[in-house]
C-alpha cells in the first residue's frame, strides 16, 4: 500500500509529478486555461470582483498565502488571506462582489466549512478548492476546482499543498484571461512555463540525498529559523509547519527583511537557518539578509534557482531547484522542505505519518 516506500509522507511527495499533471490536465487547451466546465461565473461576473478573500488552516491557509500573490499580480484583484478560525469571528467585510475561496484537503474542516457559511449568510460567492469530491465543502460551495492529488494518508499535508498551488495558478490564469491586464501572448507564455512543473518536480527529488545529509546534521537541534521574501516566505512558512509538525524541532518562519527588528537578537553561533533565495525580484535583498545571519554564526542550507552563483559563498550548504519563474517557484522549493522535515522526523524517530496530538481532518472547532 505504501507503493515500496516506508512511509505514506515519502509516497506522496513523489507522487507530486502526478498529482500536479492530473490537476493541470483537461483544464489547460492549447495554452488556454478553461476552468468554464467547473466555474460557473461568467466573464462579467469575474470583471465585477471586487476583492477575494482565500480562507483555510494550517497548510491550505499557506496554499492561501501564494494565492494571495498570484491573483494580485495575475488578475489585479485585490485579496485578502485569512485562517479560517479567525476570519469567521472577525466580523469581514463581505459584499455580493466579494469572491470567497476555501482550500480545504479533506473537505471537511469545521472551521473552513464554518468560515464557507458565514461568507454565504453574507451574500458573498463561495468557491471551493478542495481534494475530496463530494465533500462537505464541495457540497455547499457555489463553485468547485477539485485537485486530483488522490487520497492523502499522512498526517502532514505534501502532494495537497503543491496541487492547492496548481489550482491557484488556474485560477488565476483563467480570471487573468478574462480581465485583460497582461497580453494573451504573456499569458501563453505563462501557461506554457506552468506545464514543465511536474518535470521541475522530478528534478528536485533527485536531490533527496543532499536534503537528507542536511536534515540529519541538524537533527540534535531544538530551533531553527527559515526566511525568505515574497513568496519565499509565504514557502518558509509551509516547511516550518511542516518540521513542527513531524520532527518536534520548534522553527520559526521569518520574512527576511523583518529580521534586524528583533528576531536577530535569536541568531547565534551554529543555529541552523533554511534561506530560500528563489524570488529573482528580490534575490539581491535576500542574500544580504543571508549575510547578516551568516555573520552571527548561523549554519545556513540556501535554496536557490540553479546558476545563482551569487548565493553559494554566503551559504554553507546549498539547494538549487531548476530555472522558474517567480511565480512558479514555490511548487519546487516546498518539496526540499517536505523531504527536510521527513528526515529529521526519522533521524529523532519520531513516527512520520502519524505526528504526536494530529488528526487528519479536523472536524471539530
Ligand atoms: C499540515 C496539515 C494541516 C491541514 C489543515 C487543513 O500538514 O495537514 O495543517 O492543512 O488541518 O486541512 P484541510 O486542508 O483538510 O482543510
Amino acid at each position: 500500500e505504501k507503493g515500496g516506500f516506508d512511509h505514506f509522507m515519502m509516497k506522496e511527495i513523489y507522487e507530486q509529478p502526478k498529482a500536479i499533471r492530473d490537476t493541470l490536465a483537461s483544464r489547460v487547451k492549447g495554452n488556454i486555461v478553461d476552468l468554464s466546465q467547473e466555474i460557473g461565473l461568467t466573464l462579467e461576473q469575474i470583471q465585477n470582483i471586487e476583492k477575494i478573500h482565500f480562507v483555510a488552516c494550517g497548510t491550505a491557509y499557506h496554499a492561501g498565502l501564494v494565492g494571495k500573490y498570484v491573483l494580485e499580480d495575475l488578475a489585479r484583484i485585490p485579496v485578502e488571506c485569512d485562517v479560517a478560525s479567525e476570519y469567521r469571528y472577525r466580523n469581514p467585510i463581505i459584499t455580493d462582489r466579494t469572491l470567497v475561496v476555501v482550500v480545504s484537503q479533506s473537505g471537511e474542516t469545521a472551521d473552513t466549512l464554518a468560515a464557507l457559511r458565514e461568507a454565504q449568510k453574507h451574500g458573498a460567492r463561495v468557491m471551493a478548492i478542495t481534494n475530496v469530491v463530494g465533500s462537505s465543502v464541495a457540497r455547499e460551495a457555489d463553485d468547485v476546482i477539485t485537485t486530483w492529488a488522490g487520497p492523502e494518508i499522512a498526517v502532514a499535508s505534501t502532494k495537497a499543498y503543491t496541487s492547492q498551488l496548481i489550482a491557484i495558478y488556474l485560477l488565476g490564469l483563467y480570471f487573468a484571461q478574462a480581465k485583460g491586464y497582461k497580453s494573451a501572448e504573456e499569458l501563453q507564455g505563462i501557461v506554457t512555463d506552468l506545464l514543465t512543473l511536474p518535470e521541475k518536480v522530478e528534478e528536485v527529488l533527485k536531490q533527496e540525498k543532499t536534503v537528507e545529509a542536511f536534515a540529519r546534521s541538524i537533527a540534535k537541534h531544538n530551533n531553527l529559523f527559515f526566511l525568505g521574501r515574497g513568496l519565499d516566505y509565504a514557502v518558509a512558512l509551509e516547511g516550518s509547519l511542516k518540521l513542527k509538525e513531524i520532527s518536534y524541532i520548534h522553527s520559526e518562519a521569518y520574512a527576511a527583511g523583518e529580521l534586524k527588528h528583533g528576531t536577530l537578537a535569536l541568531i547565534e553561533d551554529n543555529i541552523p537557518v533554511i534561506a530560500l533565495a528563489t524570488q529573482q525580484s528580490v534575490f539581491e535583498k535576500t542574500v544580504s539578509n543571508i549575510q547578516e545571519v551568516k555573520a552571527r554564526g548561523a549554519y545556513v542550507l540556501g535554496l536557490a534557482v540553479e546558476g545563482d552563483t551569487g548565493l553559494i559563498k554566503s551559504v554553507d550548504e546549498v539547494i538549487t531547484i531548476p530555472q522558474v519563474s517567480d511565480l512558479f517557484a514555490p511548487v519546487l522549493a516546498v518539496v526540499p522542505l517536505q523531504l527536510l522535515a521527513y528526515y529529521a522526523c526519522v533521524e529523532r524517530g519520531y513516527d512520520v505519518d502519524k505526528p504526536r496530538n494530529l488528526a487528519k481532518s479536523v472536524t471539530v472547532e
